[in-house]
């Protein structure tokens, strides 16, 4: 690990010295940080930089349309956490303490970084929890075709997979450890609240016998801080229905279930120009969206997150900031047009902004 930029460290704490408003004075911070840097290296961040510099990771995310909240999310400073099974059992902790029921809270939960002579620890998952997805013999695969390579990856690892193996296995966590090694750790069933998929209407949808997690936590994005990369820093927010919906259930690589949803509608599948996609599509986001309502458990609609975008970007102007957005993420996957979103444009998203959330590390 090469020493931290001292540049970057400086850029942070203006940052941080301009926005909030800490009890150090700026200059006998800088002082420090740079000491620390010059003997060891690295430098540790106070707990308030730690959780300035996350929420600000969060508001700089180009893809992300909920960031009217990025001022509120709840940190968990678990920087002493480097060992696998340690790593593993916060993950947990954080599940539980992000869910509360069905009440989610946007969470983060920061690991120990990467710094000269110590690395930090990684989870391979790309979320805490994802569904396995089991490749057969026949070539087709059972469950979320996206998780076919980690699923492959767990059992080579010694996961000891559920037989006979189902379409909603929850997959266990595989982290490394700051020496390389790595372990594969069992989410335990509690810890994962899931929301069964029925429809306000069609009894039948039931029997599709869907199911989806409550809580989205992206776990292989490296947060980069002032110079200071954590490694290993999984947060969550909460559903937006077309997530589920419209692309985890939808799109043809991954749950595919279009065709099941019209026939059961009974649509003429013959032709495109029948709509049968886009009819079955609106039934199955509504299932979605009436059954997470239904067991309490927090989901944004894309009508009022698109509205409440709008209003983070108006937030942002009025404070003087420029509000990057990738406005392929940001405009949902069904109904695009309905929504004030997609009828502008947004500030470029600058790859080298910092505080930030990375590009997952191949
Ligand atoms: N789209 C991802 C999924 O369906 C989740 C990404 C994060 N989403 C969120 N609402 N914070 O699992």
């Amino acid at each position: 690990m090469p020493d931290v930029d001292v540049a970057e460290a400086e850029d942070f704490l203006r940052t941080y010295y301009a926005e909030a408003a800490p009890s150090i004075p700026f200059q006998e911070r800088l002082r420090e940080v740079r000491s620390e840097i010059d003997a060891t290296g690295g430098y540790a961040h106070t707990q308030a930089e730690l959780t300035f510099g996350t929420r600000i990771a969060w508001r700089n995310a180009a893809r992300c349309i909920g960031r009217l909240y990025w001022n509120s999310l709840s940190v968990r400073d678990r920087r002493h956490v480097s060992a696998p099974a340690g790593v593993a059992a916060e993950c947990v902790e954080h599940l539980r303490s992000a869910t509360r029921g069905g009440a989610i809270r946007s969470t983060i939960t920061v690991f120990a970084p990467d710094l000269p002579g110590a690395p930090g620890p990684r989870i391979h998952n790309e979320q805490l929890v994802r569904y396995a997805g089991h490749r057969l013999p026949d070539g087709t695969v059972r469950g979320d075709p996206r998780s076919a390579d980690i699923t492959a990856r767990a059992v080579a690892l010694g996961w000891d997979r559920p037989r006979p193996p189902g379409r909603f296995d929850v997959l266990p966590l595989i982290v490394s450890g700051p020496d390389g090694a790595t372990e594969v750790h069992d989410v335990p069933r509690d810890a994962v609240l899931e929301v069964p998929i029925r429809h306000p209407e069609y009894d039948w949808f039931a029997e599709l016998r869907l199911r989806w997690h409550a809580v989205p936590a992206i776990s292989n994005m490296p947060l980069v801080i002032g110079g200071i990369r954590y490694p290993a820093a999984p947060f969550n927010g909460w559903y937006l229905n077309t997530e589920i919906g419209a692309r985890n259930f939808a799109d043809t690589d991954r749950y595919d279930l279009l065709p099941a949803v019209a026939t059961r509608l009974g649509l003429d599948t013959g032709s495109v120009r029948t709509m049968w996609k886009d009819r079955a599509l609106v039934e199955l986001v509504r299932a979605v969206q009436w059954s997470f309502d239904k067991a309490g458990v927090t989901m944004a609609d894309h009508h009022t997150e698109s509205r409440r975008f709008l209003q983070h970007v108006a937030k942002e102007e009025k404070a003087g900031r420029s509000c990057p957005a990738d406005w392929s993420w940001i405009v949902p996957p069904m109904s695009g047009g309905l929504t004030q979103v997609f009828h502008r444009y947004y500030d470029e998203p600058d790859p080298d902004l910092r505080p930030a959330f990375l590009p997952p590390d191949p």
